[in-house]
Order: structure tokens, then C-alpha cells, then sequence
């Protein structure tokens, strides 16, 4: 069984069908009037390249039509800054990456282009708004001044960072390299779209600007990464390929452990979001950075060192603040939550000789009940399967069909999962699953 996870992997050259190329949308105030003003052919005299005062090598500014090699590298040259200020209707991509990624980089503009930017809710204007929220101290956030039941899909954004990941890991550049590195893609982003990135500069707790975030916390902060797939003409086994990737205008929705809004990357590279569970007037959207089954402990160090203020003791001021790590229950739903991962092993199990029909649903009933809403899609996978390897049909097609609701929202329509349970759903008893246990224990 596949295991979602909130970072995806993509391999290029899945094109999905066309779509629709949208306008990019730049923001202006009210936050979410967006319009499409042409952003393709700006002229590129107006870059201002931020690393002016670093140590960077004087540059030429970059040309409009695709990937542009800026010869701006690390000092051990494994990494250097690429641009591309036409993609997605001139909203743009940077990335700072190996040059042997370069390849994959011209194939992702076209992928990147097929996608949309924008929001997919009706009449966004009068349903979301950005403010300063006072509970994410002081970070801007996405607030529902409408009621919005689960399903509902938010929006469609492409990236405009790509960050080779190994960058970050021993062996890597120093930091300074790095930083200089990050600042110089970032500011040879189109300036709409770079204004779009440096609101992602607010330091929490900051209110005065003067300390804003590096690049780097951004990235880490929002932790969207990618694959860009196998590199064929690497040797060495330990290259990989992925990529923190940023997307500035989805940095509003702010942090939760049991949040309310689903997120994924599809095929295209491109951040979807969708209501999860019902969000009422005045509640902020959230999505969960980390897996929501980490532990508590876990859930606390993400906060702590990615998103907190620091006092002035240079400690973060508190850890995660969701209903599960910070209510007053907060004991009791951890040991619920290691119920659940206990169970769920058992699940992923053929061998388990605990499962039995009480189990599966007492472990639908710990998900749904922990506030998981937005990874219900394999639990319910989980639970129709399990239902199916002991013979109970009935309650596998449920499931399966809840797995294929859930999967809609946390993957999309295309999504293996989808794909797969639908295939279950349409013929329980024809599925390989049918009293699979049963007729290995040669019970059947
Ligand atoms: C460049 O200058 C700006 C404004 O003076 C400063 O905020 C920034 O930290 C400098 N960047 C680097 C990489 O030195
Ligand atoms: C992507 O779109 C831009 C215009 O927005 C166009 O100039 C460019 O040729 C497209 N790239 C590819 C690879 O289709």
C-alpha cells in the first residue's frame, strides 16, 4: 500500500490532459482582487537583483524567453541559479539546483505552463481575506468570512522556488553561500511575482519588518517539496533529485496540526487546496506542514524550530498549538493517536492476527474522531481493504467509497488512490482484496 504523504513525488513527463492556462493574479488590496494584466513581456530593466550587495559576480540581467543559465554558482560549483521569467504566463520559476537538472528543468516549463493560478473558488473577494492574525502571531492568514463546507476546492498555484534539497544537507555549501545563492533567484523573479515571495519575509512575532525571515526559514517553514525523478547520467546512487519549492501566495494559510483545508501537488507541479471539513465565518484556513500521526513531541519541535517567535532568550516561545498538543485534552488525544498508529499497523499487516471487524472500525472512529479531516483518504482505504481481506463486502464498499471522496480532496481526481479504490468500489468481490486473508490462512 501506498502511503500518502503530504510531500508528493512527481516524475516528469506525466503530462496530464491540457488545461486551461489562467492569468497570473497579482494581488492588490483588497488581497484577493485579482486581475491578469499581461504580466508575460515586462521589461526586464526593471530587475533589481537583490544580491547587488553580496558576493555574488557581476550579472546580466536575464532574458524574457526561457531558461536562463545566470553562471551564478556555489563556490564548489554543484550549484548555480537557473531562471525562467515567461513561465506560467510570465509569473515565472527560479530554481537553484545542479546543473545536470537543467534537462528536466525545459521539460518542466512546459508542464508548469498547462496550469492554472488562481483561485478556484467562486467570487474569492467576497469569501477569503488576508489578515494579520493575532493566534499565528501576527503572520497574514486566509480567513473565511463565509461559511465553507468540506470539498470545496481554494485554489491552484504554481511554484515560483525550486531548491535542491541536498543543498541543505551535510557536505552541502555554507550557509552564506547558500543564502547568497537563494537571494539571487529570488530577485530575478519577475517583480510582481517577487513581491508575491517577500510577503513570505514577515518573521512571526515581527511586526516591525526589520528582521525579516532568510529564504531559507521560508522554505523550511513551508516544507513543499518535490522530485524531479531519477537523473540517469548520475553515478552516484546518492544524488537525488528533490526540491523545497515555494509557493508564496498559499504561505497564508497558517499551521495546524488538525487542520481544516487539504493540500496537495498534483501532476503539474501545482499547489491545490480544498476545504477539508466544514469552516465557519471568521476561521482561518490551515493546513498541517508535517504528517498530522507524528507524535506530539514531534509536532512540538516543527513548531518550535520552523514557525514560533523566539523570545528574547533566543528560545522559540511555544511548540504546537493545535487542540491536539495544546488543549486541555491534549494527554488523552496523544495516547488516542498512538492507539491509532498501533491499530493502524495492524491494518498494514497481513499477518495480524488482532484484526478483526471491531478493530477496523474502532480505528475509523480514533481518524474521524482526532480531527484528521484532511487525511481521511487512507484510513478509509485501510478500512475498506481490511473489510474486504475478511470477507465483509458490504462494509468494504462503504469504505472504498469514502476512501474515493477522501482521495478527491487530498489528491485529486487523477490520483493513483482515487484510480485504485475506484476499481475496488466498482467490483468488491471481483477486487483481489475479496477474502484475501481468509483464503491465505486457508480459511476461505
Ligand atoms: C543587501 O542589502 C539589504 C539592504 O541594505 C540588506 O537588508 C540585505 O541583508 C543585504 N543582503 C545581503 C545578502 O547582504
Ligand atoms: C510557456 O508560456 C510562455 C508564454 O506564457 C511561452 O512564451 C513559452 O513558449 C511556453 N513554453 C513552453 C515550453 O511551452
Amino acid at each position: 500500500m501506498t502511503r500518502l504523504s503530504l510531500t508528493r513525488v512527481f516524475v516528469l513527463g506525466l503530462l496530464a490532459p491540457l488545461a486551461r492556462a489562467e492569468g497570473s493574479q497579482e494581488r492588490a488590496d483588497p488581497p484577493l482582487a485579482g486581475k491578469d494584466d499581461g504580466l508575460a513581456y515586462e521589461e526586464i530593466e526593471k530587475t533589481t537583483i537583490y544580491t547587488d550587495n553580496a558576493t555574488a559576480p557581476a550579472v546580466h540581467l536575464p532574458p524574457v524567453d526561457g531558461w536562463w543559465d545566470s553562471k551564478i554558482c556555489s563556490s564548489d560549483e554543484n550549484y548555480c541559479v537557473f531562471t525562467n521569467r515567461r513561465a506560467a504566463k510570465g509569473r515565472g520559476i527560479v530554481a537553484v539546483t545542479r546543473p545536470d537538472e537543467l534537462e528536466k528543468l525545459e521539460k518542466l516549463e512546459e508542464v508548469i505552463n498547462k496550469s492554472e493560478n488562481r483561485y478556484l473558488i467562486d467570487d474569492p473577494e467576497s469569501t477569503l481575506q488576508e489578515k494579520d492574525l493575532p493566534e499565528y502571531d501576527g503572520l497574514t492568514g486566509l480567513v473565511a468570512t463565509k461559511a465553507l463546507r468540506r470539498n470545496k476546492p481554494l485554489f491552484a498555484w504554481t511554484p515560483v522556488l525550486f531548491a535542491h534539497k541536498q543543498m541543505f544537507q551535510k557536505g552541502g555549501p555554507k550557509k552564506k553561500d547558500r543564502t547568497r545563492l537563494l537571494e539571487a533567484a529570488v530577485g530575478f523573479l519577475p517583480p510582481h511575482t517577487r513581491a508575491a515571495f517577500d510577503k513570505q519575509r514577515r518573521r512571526p512575532g515581527d511586526n516591525s519588518g526589520l528582521n525579516p525571515r532568510s529564504i531559507e526559514e521560508i522554505l523550511k517553514a513551508h516544507p513543499w517539496e518535490v522530485d524531479l525523478g531519477v537523473n540517469w547520467n548520475h553515478r552516484d546512487p546518492d544524488v537525488h533529485s528533490r526540491h523545497y519549492v515555494n509557493f508564496p501566495e498559499a504561505s497564508v494559510l497558517q499551521h495546524d496540526c488538525r487542520p481544516n483545508t487539504a493540500v496537495y501537488i498534483d501532476s503539474k507541479f501545482t499547489l491545490r487546496a480544498t476545504v477539508a471539513r466544514k469552516v465557519n465565518p471568521g476561521e482561518a484556513l490551515t493546513v498541517s506542514y508535517i504528517d498530522p500521526f507524528l507524535s506530539r513531541k514531534e509536532r512540538n519541535a516543527f513548531v518550535r524550530k520552523y514557525r514560533a517567535p523566539r523570545g528574547p532568550d533566543g528560545k522559540p516561545t511555544h511548540g504546537c498549538r493545535c487542540s491536539a498538543c495544546s488543549g486541555p485534552d491534549k494527554d488523552k488525544h496523544e495516547e488516542r493517536l498512538k492507539e491509532l498508529l498501533e491499530l493502524r499497523g495492524e491494518l498494514r499487516n497481513h499477518d495480524s492476527r488482532k484484526v478483526d471487524f471491531a478493530l477496523i472500525e474502532r480505528f475509523v472512529k480514533l481518524v474521524e474522531e482526532e480531527g484528521l479531516h484532511a487525511r481521511y483518504a487512507e484510513p478509509y482505504e485501510l478500512a475498506a481493504l481490511n473489510f474486504n481481506y475478511y470477507g465483509d463486502d458490504k462494509r468494504a464498499k462503504k469504505y472504498a467509497d469514502k476512501a474515493v471522496q477522501a482521495g478527491i480532496v487530498e489528491g485529486g481526481l487523477e490520483s493513483n488512490d482515487v484510480v485504485a479504490m475506484r476499481i475496488m468500489a466498482n467490483d468488491i468481490k471481483g477486487h483481489y482484496s475479496y477474502r484475501y486473508n481468509l483464503k491465505r490462512r486457508g480459511q476461505a
